[in-house]
């Protein structure tokens, strides 16, 4: 079938593979400058505590030692700032995302925060990564991969730059199973997200389209082997917050 005819979800609709990326864009245009202070309001400041678990996870060395980390669909930079807190004067940090205006606002981040000459902030399409491979010790991913319409050229290319031992890390809001909170979040995703997008960002679809994309986005095991079949082993998952959010891990050995 041709990519043309293919068909993807955007949120609840049903579009077009090729137009996708134009439609998450427009959401991101949108959202970018009030986008670290919506990450704050929708998640009550929970998505500070997952960020720095996938830090953690990675974790960056401290003092000279040299690492380079590729944060996809990196956004504004709040991962990669947390990766340059963490790590030491060796730890070298890429932001790459698609959108011009977020790296915009994380640029101006690093730059006030004293952190611009270890991170980095490049346009760039996660499904045609501009770098030769084997170029990363790294490459994390959070709350980027659904947006991607290929989901798995984007984790083929994670694989390709990374060099030989190199480490993928992965965070996504993942199915919540926990009895009970699935109702309280499934109110709170469709009812009052979207509101808070209204009045904060001035824009509702926005919002109401990030929900719809967690709810589609696969489960967890089934993500997994998609992280397989890209070639990465040792593939494994930890739920956070009742299934809120879910980190994989996956080397390139
Ligand atoms: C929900 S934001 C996550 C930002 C950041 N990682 C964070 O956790 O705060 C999703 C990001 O994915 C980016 N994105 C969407 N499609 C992309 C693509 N094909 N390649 C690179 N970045 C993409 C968007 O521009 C947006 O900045």
């Amino acid at each position: 079938m041709s990519s043309e005819s293919r068909q993807t979800h955007f949120g609840e609709q049903t579009v077009p593979l090729d137009d996708k990326q134009g439609l998450v864009d427009d959401v991101f245009h949108s959202v970018a400058r009030r986008y670290d202070l919506m990450n704050d309001l929708m998640s009550a400041g929970l998505h500070r505590a997952w960020k720095d678990a996938l830090v953690t996870a990675v974790p960056p060395p401290q003092g000279e030692t040299a690492f380079s980390l590729l944060d996809l669909a990196g956004g504004t930079g709040d991962v990669a700032l947390r990766v340059a807190d963490a790590g030491g004067a060796g730890t070298r940090v890429t932001v790459c995302d698609i959108n011009a205006d977020m790296l915009a606002v994380g640029a101006e981040r690093a730059m006030k925060r004293g952190l611009d000459d270890r991170v980095t902030f490049e346009q760039g399409n996660a499904e045609e990564l501009p770098y030769p491979d084997r170029s990363f010790d790294c490459a994390t991913i959070a709350f980027g991969i659904r947006n991607v319409p290929r989901i798995d050229r984007a984790l083929t290319q994670a694989y390709r730059v990374l060099k030989l031992g190199g480490h993928f890390l992965c965070l996504e809001f993942s199915s919540v199973d926990v009895p009970g909170l699935d109702a309280i979040y499934d109110y709170y995703s469709f009812h009052i997200i979207p509101r808070i997008g209204q009045a904060v960002a001035g824009d509702h679809e926005a919002y109401q389209y990030l929900v719809e994309s967690i709810r589609k986005f696969p489960k967890p095991k089934a993500f997994a082997r998609i992280i397989e079949q890209a070639g990465f082993r040792r593939v494994t998952f930890t739920q956070m917050t009742g299934g809120v959010v879910a980190l994989h891990s996956g080397w390139k050995l």
